[in-house]
């Protein structure tokens, strides 16, 4: 797997970043959405230099340019529900692009430190010869991002696959890179070292979903 880790260039999305961190600013849930969105704006435009683009003719009210432009065969796919303002980013950049929902959840059964990835509700158009972008902002265990994965191969096979997110942890990195082939590519904001016996980054930021949307009730 390609690992394109942007926080190795110090740029504007490191105060994004220190700010989803912060445990005072993230209280502020629209700010927190809000810089998922913009670091899923940065990145999308990171992955955008990797796509395929085509020449175009463009008439101006006063000649024509020539230019080069992307064909979007983009399909975005985000888990619910912290994946959403990251999608959101990702999809004001790519506008064109298809959408797949999929819920994956953690689903401790007696033991607290250990768990199962559920998946449920699945929305999907067909990935066959598609680009297809899955995103995952908190990529901790790893194991939300590949039984996504594994729930979308009957959609068809995609060209090309890139996995996106926010905050990654070594071993979650380790995981995937094992289980996707070797032309994968992976745009990641940040890496940190390691995760806790809850499966959370550390120090990562906390839980996602709860500081965009709300705190919920643990099942
Ligand atoms: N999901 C989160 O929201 N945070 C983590 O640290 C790991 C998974």
């Amino acid at each position: 797997m390609q690992i394109h880790n942007l926080s190795k260039t110090p740029s504007i999305l490191n105060t994004f970043m220190s700010e989803l961190r912060d445990k005072t600013v993230q209280k502020d849930s629209m700010r927190f959405r809000r810089n998922i969105e913009r670091i899923g704006e940065i990145i999308a435009f990171e992955l955008s230099k990797s796509l395929q683009f085509e020449s175009h003719r463009i008439e101006t009210p006063l000649g024509a340019s020539e230019t080069v432009l992307h064909h979007s065969d983009i399909v975005l796919c985000s888990i619910l529900r912290a994946g959403v303002p990251l999608h959101n980013g990702l999809l004001n950049y790519f506008d064109a692009a298809e959408n797949a929902f999929i819920s994956a959840y953690r689903q401790h059964k007696h033991d607290p430190e250990s768990f199962e990835i559920v998946v449920e509700y699945l929305a999907c158009p067909s990935l066959e010869g598609k680009t297809l972008i899955l995103a995952d902002p908190m990529l901790a265990t790893g194991q939300s991002m590949v039984a996504t994965f594994e729930a979308l191969k009957p959609f068809g096979t995609p060209k090309a696959i890139h996995l996106v997110s926010v905050i990654g942890a070594q071993p979650g990195i380790d995981y995937v890179t094992k289980a996707f082939d070797a032309d994968v590519q992976l745009w990641i904001a940040t890496v940190d070292d390691e995760l806790n016996d809850k499966g959370y980054i550390i120090p990562g930021l906390g839980d996602a979903g709860d500081l965009a949307f709300g705190n919920k009730l643990q099942q």
